[in-house]
């Protein structure tokens, strides 16, 4: 008999890598996919530690699995990635949550198939939360889609902004050699990939720790020539290391999609340099200036987080001026949670949680206007999108995104999914653009 596999994947685009890892891993033992728990023989859930959130997520998955194990004794429940990487959080899961088989850290894939067999044999939790940096480019991956792809270059973060529990949770920062993310972008390239996009905490800093001395604008520059790739992305980038170098291939790399997200997290200096960001807000929105000047047409979106400990009305409303002046493409919001081990968990956090929505209110509220605003601007152009798939309600509507990363429905008798097509844009909305085949 078949025996199944089931994935919940939490947080960022580089959990959702690793979890085509995971995936991969699964197949090898013999495992197929399903999408219903009920299913499962084996459910991994790949979770975040970023805010509260999605740790709250963790124990409301975990309840729920707990019920199904009372009908299936045999079904095994394991807790993977970044929160467990935290020994409080490892700890916690394995004492509330006692049907949980298997709890494995971030730096814990290459060693997942021992771990299971392990945590199979046993009668208790089976804990790996080593920091070790396992060597992790042998492993192979079961990619989601099929003409874009995640590729990471730099794994880890080295910055320590005051509030982030990354640094923690992912480790030192550790670039993959030039060569072998060349040579997999190629693989790809040859397996049919017509987008890709790098993966990093924090792209900039790539090569830093490397012996060649190479920069993210060189490998950038490098996979400009890979035939096959179409577009190229990457994500996220930090202010305070944008080099002007890296805007130059932007605008001259024909694949380098123009787009960058560039958190800024908040417009006060005084909050910025509580948080530990490198930059004041004036180089920031002079970057933006330069990036807007050099590239045409170029989107920018940003990050936000409100309700920071000490944030005041005044360091507030900078925050919100930034937002007018910066004129972003689009902005995620975030209402500060306290991480614990992070700088930020000892500071005085006053502002109360109802300040906090009001604040992310105010925030969408200018940003709804600024982003219709730029949206508008696309209107009766033609436009390239790749087309991501038919709409889940209704198959006739088709949904692609520009290089520019919005959101494009059109109307299509044919599914085009995995093409590149040109369509003009006929309505401008806050969230997304409507149009038709050109
Ligand atoms: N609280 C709220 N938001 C956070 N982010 C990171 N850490 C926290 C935190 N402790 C946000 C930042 C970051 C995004 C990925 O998540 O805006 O850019
Ligand atoms: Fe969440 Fe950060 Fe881990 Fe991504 S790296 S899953 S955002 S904690």
């Amino acid at each position: 008999m078949n025996k199944n596999y089931h994935i919940v994947t939490l947080g960022c685009q580089m959990n959702d890598h690793d979890s085509e890892a995971i995936a991969a891993i699964l197949e090898k033992m013999g495992y197929l996919p399903v999408t219903e728990p009920e299913e499962a023989d084996i459910i991994i859930i790949n979770t975040c530690a970023v805010r509260k959130k999605p740790e709250d997520k963790v124990a409301s998955l975990l309840g729920k699995y707990a019920a199904l194990k009372e009908y299936n004794q045999n079904l095994f429940v394991a807790v993977g990635g970044c929160m467990p990487q935290q020994e409080e959080s490892a700890i916690y899961l394995k004492n509330r949550f006692h049907h949980v088989n298997l709890i494995f850290g971030t730096h814990a894939l290459p060693r997942l198939p021992e771990l299971i067999h392990t945590a199979k044999e046993k009668n208790e939790t089976v804990i790996d939360i080593k920091e070790d940096y396992a060597e992790r480019d042998s492993l192979s991956v079961i990619r989601k889609s099929t003409f874009k792809a995640w590729l990471p270059i730099i794994y880890g973060c080295n910055n320590y902004c005051s509030y982030c529990v990354v640094p923690y949770v992912r480790g030192r920062e550790r670039s993959r050699p030039m060569e072998v993310i060349l040579a997999e972008a190629e693989k790809l390239a040859a397996e049919g990939y017509l987008e890709i996009t790098l993966l990093g905490q924090n792209v900039n800093s790539y090569g830093q720790d490397l012996q060649n001395q190479k920069t993210f604008a060189d490998l950038l520059f490098a996979l400009n020539y890979i035939e096959g790739i179409e577009r190229i992305r990457f994500m996220t980038s930090h202010p305070k290391d944008l080099s002007q170098k890296l805007i130059a291939v932007v605008q001259e790399g024909k694949k380098v999609c123009e787009h960058f997200h560039l958190p800024v997290q908040s417009g006060s200096n005084r909050i910025l340099e509580k948080m530990n960001r490198r930059y004041t807000r004036e180089q920031y929105l002079d970057l933006v200036k330069n990036i807007k000047e050099t590239i045409p047409g170029v989107a920018i979106t940003s990050d936000i987080i409100v309700g920071f400990p000490g944030e005041e009305e005044e360091d507030f409303q900078a925050t919100l001026d930034l937002l007018e002046r910066a004129y972003f493409d689009n902005v995620f919001s975030f209402k500060y949670s306290g991480r614990k081990n992070t700088a930020a968990a000892g500071f005085k956090d006053f502002t109360t949680n109802k300040v906090k929505e009001q604040r992310l209110e105010r925030v969408n509220k200018i940003q709804q206007v600024i982003s219709k605003d730029l949206n508008k601007l696309l209107f009766g152009q033609a436009v390239e999108i790749m087309v991501e798939g038919p709409s889940k309600n209704n198959r006739e509507i088709l949904t692609g995104r520009t290089r520019t990363n919005k959101l494009v429905h059109f109307k299509s008798h044919k599914d085009l999914t995995g093409k590149l097509i040109m369509v003009k844009i006929t309505e401008a909305r806050t969230w997304n653009l409507f149009g038709e085949l050109v």
